[in-house]
């Protein structure tokens, strides 16, 4: 019988092939979540290493400028790890972290956000602001998805529909843990073949709620999912844009007009009228927009539109803005919208971000096509126990 060879990608330097088992030094941890090693300068990404780790390593995929490896076995533990919590961490895929004691988490997070800034953005002098911590790095999301099969409830493992039952969950607050288990109850003898989707959340006042077979923010939209650093993001942002005093050609004070883009529900939008910006929020979902209009006031307009849409109109009836917020999804904003935005006449810009590198690619885009400087970056640590990292950056017309 012909024995099977074992395909053999050569990288570049012909360093590596596919199944070799290499030892590894872990330096860093990447955006995705892995630990990243050089083998004789070449990346190698792997899952569930912490820094300082020196593991045996084994190669599953080549790519041109880095491999991505399993961990086999850790041949010299690093200090930096700390034990996970939860009994399927490394299962579910909803952590990538829980193996990294939390201070060594904000301290990869605040390298993330630096590296994305001086690679992609060429941002090298730029101070980035020490990363605000969570209060609670456990136990935090006000709101989970969980799927229930028959009398079987957990999480989808990531990328799969494999289901991963757990005692609780680490990450959500818990009552969600509570009503998680009530919901284990009422399924006990169920036999059903049908796969639920049952989304579990907390409300403005704490009450815990669900709503089954809907997708994740289909009655309001997107919301924040941890509630004390999002006060701690809110009260940041309007630091940053104080009480303004437009004066109007015949010397009357008036409000500031702000652009709020991708304004979501209104999270940053009530705050900033509460201290005098006159809003006009845009958003182009309409459940979002109707939950900002339940808590609108005199000084908050929306639009349910597309933000480049809008821009466009708004660029035509040649309106001004003194401030424009913007907090687009992971993706970023589309590189056609600097043009107009820049022709609003906005003193600031505050930027939100969850993807460093979406945002550092799109500032170098405005500062291409504008005057626009950087004047600070603030991460902030919304996800813990996860590689997600959240900004918030401060442009300046002069
Ligand atoms: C990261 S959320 C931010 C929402 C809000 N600022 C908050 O803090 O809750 C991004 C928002 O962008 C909206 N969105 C996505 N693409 C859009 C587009 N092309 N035009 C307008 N809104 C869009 C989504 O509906 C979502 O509400």
């Amino acid at each position: 019988m012909r024995k099977e060879k074992s395909p053999t990608f050569l990288n570049p330097a012909n360093l590596l092939t596919v199944n070799q088992e290499i030892e590894l030094t872990i330096t860093s941890l990447s955006h995705g979540g892995s630990g990243v090693g050089r083998f004789d300068d070449f990346v190698v990404f792997v899952p569930f290493t912490a820094p300082h780790d020196v593991a045996r390593v084994q190669i599953l995929n080549l790519k041109k400028n880095y491999a991505e490896g399993k961990l086999l076995e850790i041949i010299s533990s690093s200090n930096l790890r700390a034990i996970p919590q939860c009994s399927v961490f490394g299962q579910c895929g909803g952590c990538q972290w829980q193996n990294i004691k939390y201070s060594e988490q904000l301290h990869q997070k605040q390298l993330i956000v630096e590296h994305a800034l001086s690679r992609i953005a060429k941002e090298d002098r730029l101070e980035i602001l020490p990363i605000i911590s969570a209060l609670n790095p456990y136990h935090y999301r006000n709101r989970a998805q969980v799927r229930a099969e028959g009398s079987k409830v957990g999480f989808y493992q990531r990328g799969s529909h494999h289901l991963v039952e757990f005692e609780k969950c680490w990450i959500v607050d818990d009552k969600i843990n509570v009503e998680i288990e009530k919901i284990k109850l009422e399924r006990k003898n169920l036999d059903e073949f049908k796969t639920s989707k049952i989304e579990i959340f907390l409300t403005e006042k704490g009450e815990v709620h669900r709503s089954l077979n809907r997708s994740h923010g289909d009655k309001t939209g997107f919301s924040q999912v941890n509630t004390s650093q999002n006060l701690k993001m809110q009260e940041y942002i309007c630091s940053l844009l104080p009480t303004p005093r437009k004066v109007d050609a015949d010397n009357v004070g008036s409000n500031g007009n702000l652009l709020d883009l991708y304004c979501g529900n209104g999270n940053f939008s009530l705050p900033l009228s509460n201290q005098g910006w006159r809003i006009y929020g845009v958003d182009n979902n309409r459940n979002a927009i109707n939950a900002a209009r339940e808590k609108r006031n005199d000084q908050t307009f929306y639009s349910v539109n597309d933000c480049h849409s809008e821009l466009q109109k708004l660029v035509l009836r040649k309106r001004k803005f003194e401030a424009i917020l913007i907090d687009p999804p992971r993706i970023g904003v589309y590189e056609a919208i600097w043009p107009d935005l820049a022709k609003l006449g906005a003193e600031q810009i505050i930027y939100v971000s969850c993807n460093p590198a979406t945002f550092a690619r799109d500032w170098s885009r405005l500062r291409n096509k504008s005057s626009y400087k950087l004047l600070s970056v603030q991460p902030f640590d919304m996800f813990p126990q996860t590689f997600h990292v959240e900004l918030v950056a401060q442009m300046s017309a002069n």
